[in-house]
This record gives structure tokens, C-alpha cells and sequence, in this order.
């Protein structure tokens, strides 16, 4: 059923309103000439993409997209302990509840309307608590990583003025920067599974019933299999291979629309800016600037991330 989501029809028609809505926010925050990334652009934008693939009707986006800013990052380990990890996605499954009833109710055509109306092999529906469980996760799922995706990708840009013209120059070069970021920055630092049988990863021995952490971040760094592997490099032959979207049965399946939302969003940026800088006056210099990154051990990202925008000429 999730996948359905991500079908190429369903993308194209996200693909519209993630244009408007990513030239509408670039061209507000470039008139302005700064911003703090995460939260007044990545956190807002990512929400509203997510909210619009599922149906959320408009006038309830703005909630959404308010609650998941005041929320801590999956994994955090500042919020060890406490219950706030979960209390934005509780807090929309009441929205869902809500709608998925009333989808159920009277379909409309829409994602949701898929959603409430969807049948197991059998014929029997699933209770709406399961549907609403798998709603709010696309928000934990895609939110976060999305928004600090584009985070380790603006900080790249703006401590490389020579990629951010060369990438102006040649936008068909943005989606293999966009897999270089997720290989050397990929906002999913681990992914977890549980072992069935007598495995073996690498020359480790893993019992049946071992729950495992695969770090991503490291394969991605992994010199047997790249080459100078800290190093930025955008000509790298087989990038896709990266595995910052995991790998196998339980890929990420969003990850078609992080590509889309992320290369969209970037392209505004290029197009509507000559040049693109980090805020020394709150990073220090941009060669060994003052950055903070989110306490989790899931996602690697920017707390904050402060750039300031010279407007492309008329
Ligand atoms: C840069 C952005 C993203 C990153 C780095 C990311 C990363 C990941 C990773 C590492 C996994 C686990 C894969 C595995 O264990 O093999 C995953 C699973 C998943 N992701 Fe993403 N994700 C991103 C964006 C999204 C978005 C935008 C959505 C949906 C709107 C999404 C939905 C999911 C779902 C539903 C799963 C579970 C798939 C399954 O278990 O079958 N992700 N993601």
C-alpha cells in the first residue's frame, strides 16, 4: 500500500505543487537575504510536501508543519527518557483518525481515500489505528531526513562557491551532487535488522535472533569500496550505489521523493541566487566554521544552519 504513494503518476502530480511551493519559499527567502535553514525553510518545506502526497487538506498543513518543529530529531539522545520523541506524531493521529473515517466513510479519490479504502489479501480492512500508525510515520520517516538532507547539502554548497557555479552552470549535475551529499552526508546514519538464520557480515559471525545496527554512514566511507572516500567528488563512477536510502526489501521508499524534493528545492536555490555564503557573523569562517549537529544517533544533521544570498541579477 505504501509504495502505491510513490508510483510515477502520484510523484508527477507532488512533482507540480513541490515546484510552486519550493520557487514560492526560495524567492521570499532570497528577498530577504538570509535565513536559518532547518527550521524557517527544510522542516516547513518537507512537511507540506509529505502533507500534499497524502491528501492533508491545506488549511490543517500549517499545524503539522508547526508541531514537527517544536519536536526533537528521531533518536535523540537529548530527549533520552522523555515521551516529546513521539508527541508530534501523536498529536496528528488525531487529524488522522479523523480523516481516514471520514474517507472511509465517503472516498474522494484522493491518497487518503486510497488509504482508508485499501483491503488485505483477504478482503478484510485494516483498522484505521493501523492506517493512522502508517500515516504519522511517513512524517517521522520522511520529515526529519528530508529537512537535514537539505541541510548537509546547503552547507556543502555554501562553503564551495566553485561547485554552486558549476552546478548553476550545469543543473544536470545537481542529482549526482545530491548522491555525493547522501553518500558522505546522508541524513540516515543507521538503519536496523534482525537476524532469522546463522549469518555473517563481513568476518563477524551473527547469531539467529541478533538485532543488528548497520551503519550506514560508514559503508558509505568504506575505502574498499571508495576511493579517497572523505574526499567530495562528483564524478564517481556508480554513486547510486551509495546506501544512505538503505538497501534490499526495506529500502526507503520515499526515496524517489527526497530526490525530487531535495534537487527541486536546490535548483530555486541556484537559479534565484548569484551566490550562496554561510553567516559568519553566527558560523565563524566558513573554512573551519562553529557547526552544531543534532545529538541523535539516527540522523545526521545541522541544528541550525545560517546562510545569507546574494539575488541572481534581474
Ligand atoms: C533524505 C531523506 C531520507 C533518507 C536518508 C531516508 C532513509 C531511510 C532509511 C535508511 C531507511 C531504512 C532502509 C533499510 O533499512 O534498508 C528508510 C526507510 C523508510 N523510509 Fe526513508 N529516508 C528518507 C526520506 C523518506 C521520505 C521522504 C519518506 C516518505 C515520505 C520515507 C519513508 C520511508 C519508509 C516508509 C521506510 C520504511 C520502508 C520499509 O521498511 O519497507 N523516507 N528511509
Amino acid at each position: 500500500m505504501l509504495n502505491r504513494l510513490f508510483v510515477p503518476s502520484r510523484l508527477k502530480a507532488n512533482e507540480e505543487y513541490i515546484q510552486h511551493l519550493a520557487d514560492r519559499i526560495v524567492r521570499d527567502v532570497v528577498r530577504t537575504g538570509r535565513c536559518e535553514l532547518i527550521k524557517e525553510i527544510s522542516v516547513p518545506f518537507v512537511t507540506l510536501v509529505i502533507a500534499d502526497l497524502l491528501g492533508v487538506p491545506s488549511e490543517d498543513r500549517e499545524v503539522f508543519s508547526n508541531i514537527l518543529d517544536q519536536g526533537p530529531p528521531p533518536g535523540s539522545i537529548a530527549a533520552e527518557g522523555a515521551t516529546t520523541d513521539v508527541g508530534p506524531l501523536e498529536f496528528m493521529a488525531g487529524y488522522f483518525v479523523r480523516y481516514l473515517m471520514e474517507r472511509r466513510a465517503a472516498p474522494n479519490g484522493d491518497v487518503l481515500s486510497d488509504l482508508a479504502t485499501a483491503t488485505y489479501p483477504d478482503g478484510s480492512l485494516p483498522d484505521i489505528i493501523d492506517l493512522v500508525k502508517m500515516s504519522t510515520f511517513l512524517f517521522g520517516a520522511g520529515a526529519d531526513t528530508s529537512a537535514k538532507l537539505l541541510g548537509n547539502a546547503m552547507l556543502y554548497l555554501a562553503r564551495m562557491p566553485d561547485l554552486q557555479q558549476q552546478l548553476r552552470e550545469d543543473r544536470s549535475l545537481i542529482p549526482a551532487f545530491i548522491e555525493e551529499i547522501l553518500r558522505l552526508e546522508g541524513s540516515s546514519k543507521v538503519t536496523f535488522r534482525l537476524a532469522r538464520r546463522p549469518t555473517k557480515i563481513g568476518e563477524m559471525e551473527i547469531a539467529p535472533g541478533t538485532k543488528v545496527m548497520l551503519a550506514l554512514a560508514a559503508a558509505n566511507r568504506d575505502p574498499a569500496r571508495w576511493d579517497n572516500p572523505d574526499q567530495f567528488e562528483l564524478n564517481r563512477p556508480k554513486l547510486r550505489e551509495q546506501v544512505a536510502f538503505g538497501r534490499g526489501g526495506h529500502v526507503c521508499s520515499g526515496a524517489p521523493l527526497a530526490r525530487v524534493e531535495i534537487r527541486i528545492i536546490i535548483e530555486r536555490f541556484l537559479e534565484h541566487t548569484s551566490h550562496i555564503a554561510l553567516d559568519e557573523a553566527r558560523h565563524g569562517s566558513a573554512s573551519a566554521p562553529d557547526l552544531s549537529y543534532e545529538p541523535s544517533f539516527i540522523i545526521r544533521g545541522l541544528e541550525e544552519l545560517h546562510l545569507k544570498f546574494t539575488p541572481a541579477a534581474a
